[in-house]
C-alpha cells in the first residue's frame, strides 16, 4: 500500500471531504491492467485496480463480507476477488458467483463500495459515492 498519509485504523475509511469533488488519487501509471493496489486519500483507504480491459476503478478498500482489504487481493478479467474468502466483485461492486455453464452468474446483494473514478492528464481521480 502506498503511503499518502497516515494509515490509520483499517477499519477506520477516513473522511472523503466533499462528495462532490473529485479528487486524484495517483498517477496512472501507478496501476497497470490486472493489478490492484491500495492508496490513501484523505485518511480514506481506497482500492484501486484496472480491469482486463485496462479500465480503473476506485473502491473503498474494505471487502463487504468481513472488511478485508480488497487492495491485497486480485484481479482476473473483469473480477476483483478478496484474499480472504474469495469473494469476487465485477466492476460495478457486485459481488458474484460462477456457478455452471449454463447459469455462469448468481449475482448476490453484498456490494463493495464503488466511487466514480476517471483519468485525466496521466493521473487517477475519484469521486466519492454518495456516503
Ligand atoms: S472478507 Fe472478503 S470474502 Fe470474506
Amino acid at each position: 500500500m502506498d503511503d499518502l498519509g497516515d494509515l490509520g485504523d483499517l477499519g477506520d475509511l477516513g473522511d472523503l471531504g466533499d462528495r462532490g469533488a473529485w479528487q486524484r488519487v495517483c498517477e496512472s501509471a501507478a496501476v497497470v491492467a490486472g493489478e490492484v493496489r491500495g492508496f490513501v486519500v484523505g485518511g480514506a483507504c481506497l482500492a484501486v485496480w484496472r480491469d482486463g480491459e485496462g479500465g480503473v476503478h476506485v473502491w473503498d478498500d474494505r471487502c463487504p463480507h468481513r472488511g478485508v482489504p480488497l487492495s491485497e487481493g486480485f484481479v482476473s478479467g473483469g473480477l476483483l476477488t478478496c484474499p480472504a474468502h474469495g469473494w469476487r466483485f465485477d466492476v460495478n461492486g457486485e459481488q458474484i458467483r460462477l456457478i455452471t455453464s449454463s447459469t455462469p452468474v448468481c449475482r448476490d446483494p453484498s456490494r463493495a463500495v464503488v466511487h466514480e473514478a476517471e483519468e485525466r492528464d496521466g493521473n487517477i481521480f475519484m469521486r466519492a459515492a454518495p456516503g
